[in-house]
């Protein structure tokens, strides 16, 4: 407590940090087998690219000055139509006034919260579902719903249904083409926006690629009637580090989230726009192409690894694409309890019930195996099995 506190607004004061994350800043240590965070290998973060890119945008002083210079809010109008042009190749009939560039589709998570949400409004989620979109939505003060539950009606009924349709984090779960389709007849009945989260959709390592939401959307009657905002994001793809994502719907809410975004930062960084750009036109499909190759091999390897080395009663599922697998253990254990005892051990994972708005899924796990070799993931896995199955025969016993 501070002699301020007092004065902190009520979704400051309702802001709590999490105990699992400051656990897991203990994931630098070299020595650990981090199965914890969901973020890009090193080794496809394409430095020459961005090396090539940054000198391009620096090559002569009218670029240069464009770069260092204040930008329109929108973004930078070659990487709105890019994304544009990437959109439609995914089935979105968009133009560039339907992109707006964020900084991240964090950014878009937050805008959108603040353009939907009043207090009370309810956002209806998957459950489990991303953590950082609880966090984004959480600031506008509403009520959490699951997307089976009854649904209330009046000033509190649903404003916006957020889904990850693809390799969902956290479970990995990807929804088939007809649960596309019920989820957007759903937002009708309930006059709702949809929030279609693709930060993975890249990444898909088997299967045919199933249309966004967006698209069989658009396709009723046009995207300037639809009720769909898409964000997208090379934070997976390329580099998460220049912070580069967008949202893509009916112009009207794109031009509402514009203004919204003035007030938060004027504009995306209009040098880091250029580069991003530079890259994506030379090289995306060929980033998303090895970005695949490797994380397809990692998570083979994991699945494998579990099939070998688990105890009676974990169940996982196998994900088509993404960087998660999601693990359920026998209902008497505690994935918090566990970590702190897998720590000790230098394996790192997130326990599961921080993904899930109601308070459920102690027993519940993720597992990113985005970042560790094989042999690395090899042994994460039997230790982490041994871990879980000497836990289980504990409780069974009563110890
Ligand atoms: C489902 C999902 N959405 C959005 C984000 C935000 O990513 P960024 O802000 O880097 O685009 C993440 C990051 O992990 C994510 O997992």
């Amino acid at each position: 407590m501070t002699p301020l506190d007092f004065r902190l607004s009520s979704r400051a004061r309702s802001i709590k940090a999490s105990e699992i994350r400051e656990l897991l800043k203990l994931v630098g240590k070299p020595s650990m087998i981090s199965f914890a965070g969901g973020i890009p290998d090193p080794t496809l973060l394409s430095v020459g690219l961005f090396q090539e890119a940054w000198r391009h945008v620096f090559a002569g002083p009218s670029i240069a000055r464009e770069a260092l210079q204040y930008s329109t809010t929108e973004g930078y109008l070659p990487l709105r139509q890019w994304i544009a042009q990437h959109m439609q190749q995914r089935g979105v009939p968009a133009g560039a006034d339907n992109i707006l560039v964020t900084s991240g589709s964090q950014q878009a998570l937050d805008l959108i919260g603040k353009l939907l949400l009043d207090p009370s409004s309810t956002v209806v989620t998957a459950t489990p579902t991303y953590l950082g979109a609880l966090q984004s939505f959480s600031a506008y003060e509403p009520q959490f719903s699951g997307l089976d539950a009854p649904q209330p009606t009046g000033p509190g009924a649903p404003r916006l249904l957020y889904l990850v349709p693809d390799f969902a984090n956290p479970d990995g779960a990807t929804m088939s083409k007809t649960a596309r389709h019920q989820a957007l007849d759903q937002a009708r009945a309930l006059n709702a926006v949809i929030v279609e989260d693709g930060a993975y959709s890249a990444l898909r390592y088997d299967g045919e690629d199933l249309p966004p939401i967006a698209a069989l959307d658009a396709a009723m009657g046009g995207i300037e009637s639809s009720r769909t905002l898409y964000c997208g994001t090379f934070s997976k793809t390329l580099s998460p580090g220049l912070r580069i994502g967008w949202v893509c719907g009916p112009a009207a809410l794109i031009r509402k989230l514009t203004l919204l975004k003035q007030g938060a930062d004027l504009h995306t960084a209009t040098t880091n726009q250029m580069v991003i750009h530079h890259v994506a036109s030379a090289a995306y499909d060929e980033q998303v192409a090895r970005a695949r190759a490797l994380y397809r091999i990692r998570r083979d390897a994991m699945l494998a690894a579990l099939e070998r080395h688990a105890p009676p009663g974990l169940r996982w599922k196998k994900p088509e694409g993404g960087m998660f697998v999601w693990l359920t253990l026998p209902d008497h254990l505690d994935a918090g309890a566990l970590l702190r005892q897998a720590l000790r051990q230098d394996i790192a994972f997130v326990p599961g019930a921080a993904f899930h708005p109601d308070g459920a899924g102690h027993n519940t796990m993720r597992l990113s195996f985005s970042l560790c070799d094989e042999a690395q993931i090899e042994i994460g896995i039997f230790k982490l099995c041994d871990l879980i199955g000497r836990q289980s025969m504990a409780k069974a016993v009563g110890v």
